[in-house]
């Protein structure tokens, strides 16, 4: 067995890793409000319609803040369809799913409920087919205290505080053909300025997410976010993000190695930013905001009963089933992020319930997916600095993604604590020693371990807990270093403590 050394030193320092990229996204599509957060028929809602199971299950990857009401959805969405009295709100023809929308869950209710969770909610605005001056709307209606048309009819709605939302996206994916509303960067930037002033001078204190991007493939990549990000000038604090990831024609060494180019893929983005920033000569760049991120493959048929709602309300829509493998390659957008630290601030794993996400539910059960596994390991222990890993091993060439190490890393250091993560992407098990050059380890540690009986292995109905993880006693604490023997396809988060 080949050895694999990961390098580490307490002052090779990438950042503050920011607890916002545990973002979450929840969008009225498929079953993921309807029959996912929120059913009244279930025994297990609430007096107010939430499904207590499925909260419950989320409150385990606490996430610090959730995307919604879209997505591809936002773009058509008229936020005054979703306020007031529930029996008087309007159903809907929704064009993006092709599905039917009742409107029963709103501005008022995601707030509740991001607040009950401790959430922090983020509205992304419809700049498809709604007005500039509709998002300005939104955002009195949200922020500004009583006094004024938009803010007394959330007092009249019974929320006589503001609802104080930081965070607003300037639209969705505006640069896909496929996104109602698109339009080439010029115009959507000529949108996003307008929105995103007026936005800004209803409440100064807000920040905006910029649409860049939605992704690499896309002829228009780079350059459409350099149009938009020069238009808007100082006015955006972010910049999107998409990524959806799949195994397609590749062979698994090669879908573990897509966290390469998610590490491109960021530092491209970043490295327009500052290209604009530079060019500018502004003392203000935009910061990166990741908020749609997973692996989706399965489902993925433009056309298909899995993407087109066929006129129903609440279809089941891209309702992918996650094995081991898909975990791994989470965890590897998981560690790209950590590694990005200084300049991604913000990621939302998309989306939450049902559609592609961590919890299935199915009538009144509900299934934890493998991917909600490394997000989960990761979330409890993401306080701190983001330490610059450097490991030398055993190496892989990708046809798609060039050299690869087997194993992929991250690691955190928090005061006296160093939470390290690996991913053993090899079928065979992979030896790691690391290497804490500067400081002593005490020997206390907890670690717990991911892995499965095969890389397709999947949590099925009947066989719910194949892919969860379990206590890893295997470390060999020696000073500042450490031994560890990772089983084939595997993921292991240990927090080791410092003397
Ligand atoms: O998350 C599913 C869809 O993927 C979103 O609505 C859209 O923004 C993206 O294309």
């Amino acid at each position: 067995m080949i050895k694999n050394t990961l390098h580490l030193h307490t002052q090779f320092q990438i950042g503050e890793v920011d607890p916002r990229i545990f973002g979450g996204f929840l969008e009225h599509m498929g079953r993921a409000v309807y029959e996912g957060v929120y059913q009244p028929e279930s025994r297990h809602a609430d007096e107010k319609g939430w499904r207590t199971d499925v909260l419950e299950a989320l409150k385990g990857l606490a996430m610090t803040n959730v995307r919604y009401p879209g997505g591809n959805f936002a773009s058509g969405y008229h936020w005054e369809d979703g306020v007031g009295p529930k029996e008087a709100r309007p159903t809907v023809r929704e064009l993006a799913w092709q599905s039917i929308e009742p409107n029963q869950v709103g501005t008022d209710e995601f707030i509740e409920l991001a607040r009950r969770m401790k959430w922090d909610p983020m509205l992304a605005v419809n700049l498809g087919t709604g007005s500039p001056e509709e998002a300005r709307n939104w955002v009195e209606y949200c922020n500004s205290p009583p006094g004024t048309l938009f803010a007394d009819r959330r007092v009249t709605h019974g929320h006589s505080d503001p609802h104080d939302v930081k965070l607003w996206c300037l639209g969705n994916e505006m640069d896909g053909p496929w996104q109602l509303g698109h339009v080439p960067a010029d115009q959507y930037a000529i949108r996003a300025q307008q929105a995103g002033k007026m936005m800004k001078d209803v409440d100064p204190s807000i920040e905006l997410v910029l649409c860049g991007s939605s992704m690499p493939q896309l002829a228009t990549y780079l350059e459409w976010d350099q149009t938009a990000l020069e238009y808007m000038g100082d006015l955006t604090d972010y910049v999107s993000l998409h990524r959806y990831v799949g195994l397609g024609d590749k062979e698994t060494a090669d879908f573990l190695a897509i966290p390469n180019s998610i590490d491109q893929q960021i530092e491209e983005v970043d490295a327009t930013c500052r290209f604009v920033q530079g060019k500018r000569k502004s003392k203000k760049r935009a910061w990166l905001c990741f908020d749609e991120w997973n692996v989706w493959y399965k489902t993925m048929k433009p056309g298909s009963e899995h993407m087109q709602g066929g006129g129903k309300f609440a279809p089941p829509l891209i309702e992918e089933i996650y094995d081991l493998r898909d975990a791994l390659v989470v965890s590897g957008f998981l560690h790209s992020f950590i590694r990005h630290a200084d300049v991604l601030k913000i990621a939302n794993i998309a989306q939450i319930v049902n559609i592609i996400a961590p919890i299935l539910t199915r009538d009144d059960s509900l299934l934890i997916q493998s991917i909600y596994w490394p997000f989960a390991m990761f979330s409890k222990r993401r306080n701190g600095i983001s330490l610059s890993p450097k490991i030398q091993g055993e190496m892989y060439e990708s046809s798609r993604y060039g050299d690869t190490q087997v194993i992929d890393s991250s690691a955190i250091l928090d005061r006296d604590h160093l939470h390290v993560f690996l991913t053993n992407r090899s079928a065979s098990a992979s030896q790691v020693e690391i290497q804490l050059a500067d400081r002593k380890l005490s020997g206390a540690y907890n670690a717990e371990c991911l892995t499965g009986p095969d890389p397709l292995a999947c949590n099925r109905w009947e066989t719910p807990d194949v892919i969860s993880p379990k206590a890893f006693s295997d470390c060999k604490i020696d000073g500042s270093s450490v031994d560890l023997t990772l089983p084939p396809y595997s993921f292991v988060a240990a927090t080791l403590q410092l003397v």
